[in-house]
């Protein structure tokens, strides 16, 4: 793959970074805010506690949120209002079925506007809008996460 090769929302087509700290998963979710724009979606995959809602607090603050992006537990999705628009967080652990994840949030998957970022994307990957881009994040011992995103 050319290192200059470029996927969807004009960002490369992958990026590593390895995160010693919550607080540096935190700073990757902003850097990737940063780069995007509103109508992206972020697809979000990796096991049990890997990060995912610490990224998600970074793309809160990214866009200038001023609430701490926490796992949506009673709803399928929060809002968290934002300078640059809505950023609406999804997680899908809990979710019981394509259809119930889409009544709930049809509008923004169909068609997004703010960001949209789904936790266990890879749950109902149908779901989700084809150029999404992914980011995955695994455990990489003593507190490491690696963070790969693909668009
Ligand atoms: N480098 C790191 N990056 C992110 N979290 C880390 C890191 N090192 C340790 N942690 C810890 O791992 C946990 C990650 O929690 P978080 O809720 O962000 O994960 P999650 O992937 O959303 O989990 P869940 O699958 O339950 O939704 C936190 O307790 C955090 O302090
Ligand atoms: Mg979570």
């Amino acid at each position: 793959m050319a290192a200059d090769a470029v996927g969807c929302y004009g960002l490369p087509e992958m990026t590593r970074h390895l995160s010693c700290s919550p607080d540096e998963t935190v700073a990757a979710g902003r850097d990737l805010a940063r780069r995007l724009d509103p109508g992206a979606t972020v697809a979000l995959e990796g096991e049990l506690g890997a990060g995912k809602t610490h990224f998600v607090r970074g793309l809160v603050a990214g866009w200038g949120g001023a609430e701490d992006a926490t796992s949506p537990t009673f709803s399928l999705v929060h809002e968290y209002p934002t300078p640059r628009g809505p950023v609406f967080h999804l997680d899908l652990y809990r979710a019981a079925s394509a259809d119930e994840v889409w009544s709930a949030a049809h509008d923004e998957l169909e068609a997004p506007h703010g960001l949209v970022v789904v936790e266990w994307a890879d749950r109902f990957p149908g779901l989700l809008p084809s150029a999404c881009l992914k980011v995955r994040l695994t455990h990489a011992g003593d507190g490491r996460r690696e963070i790969v995103i693909e668009p």
